[in-house]
């Protein structure tokens, strides 16, 4: 699993630019996600809060829905961003990932050029997956 500067850049961009069309009005936490699928598109999602908190959506399962919806089942790489400081996925969104197997993962702040990089598999080592 390789991804160029250009890619990894040009992902955590996107991730960073969704985060304005986040609904956030309960936490005032805009995250954005960006999800690069092998047939080279990107696909982005935002976090969509509900005043029911549970049926909240994160932004990196609106960027993995959408992209499932298009008909995309394999994925070469997630960015996230969001707050002041780098942001991994929470456990569900690391678990929906899994199910399309490994993947790059870029964590990154909400702004800024830096970012950290680690895998799906050592964000959820020995995951369940498909039975
Ligand atoms: N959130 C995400 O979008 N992704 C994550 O991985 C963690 C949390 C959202 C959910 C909620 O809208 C806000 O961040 C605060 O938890």
């Amino acid at each position: 699993m390789d991804l160029s500067k250009a890619a990894r850049d040009e992902l955590v961009a996107r991730a960073q630019a969704v985060r304005s069309n986040a609904h956030c009005p309960y936490s005032g936490f805009a995250v954005g996600a960006a999800l690069l699928a092998d047939s080279g598109k990107i696909y982005a999602g935002a976090n969509c809060e509900s005043a029911s908190f549970g049926g909240t959506i994160c932004a990196e399962r609106a960027a993995l829905t959408a992209a499932v919806s298009a008909g995309e089942r394999h994925f070469t790489a997630l960015a996230v961003a969001a707050g002041d400081r780098p942001v991994s996925p929470c456990g569900i969104c690391r678990q929906l990932l899994a199910e399309f197997g490994e993947m790059i993962v870029l964590c990154a702040a909400g702004e800024g050029a830096g970012f950290r990089i680690t895998t799906l598999s050592a964000l959820l080592p020995d995951a369940f997956v498909k039975f």
